[in-house]
């Protein structure tokens, strides 16, 4: 039995697997101007975690954070577009040529 195909170039990678809907229609992005495939009706959350382990790392500590609720409750998944305008990923649809900002915690982007 085959698995499904991944959904991205990178999603091997990646916390999560897209086992269906794998044919809507691709969303090309970048986290931290690296070039990254999601799928159209992707939450930002689910686009980076299908193409990596870590949505953030905390500006405290350092550490990788990947969400907890998934649904907007506990504030854990905050990252910035580049013009440093935060977005809670778990609650913002993925666009077309987004810029997505993960490693403000290392900084860069910080504000
Ligand atoms: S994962 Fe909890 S608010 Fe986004």
């Amino acid at each position: 039995m085959s698995q499904p195909e991944p959904s991205s170039k990178r999603s091997k990678a990646g916390l999560f697997q897209r086992l269906k809907e794998l044919d809507r229609p691709d969303v090309e992005f970048f986290i931290n101007g690296d070039k990254y495939l999601a799928k159209l009706g992707d939450t930002v959350l689910t686009a980076i975690l299908t193409n990596q382990t870590a949505v953030r790392k905390t500006e405290f500590s350092g550490q990788a954070r990947a969400g907890f609720c998934l649904m907007g409750a506990c504030q854990d998944c905050w990252v910035r577009l580049a013009d440093g305008q935060p977005i809670r990923a778990c609650s913002t649809m993925i666009e077309q040529g987004m810029q997505i900002v993960t490693n403000f915690a290392q900084g860069n982007n910080h504000g």
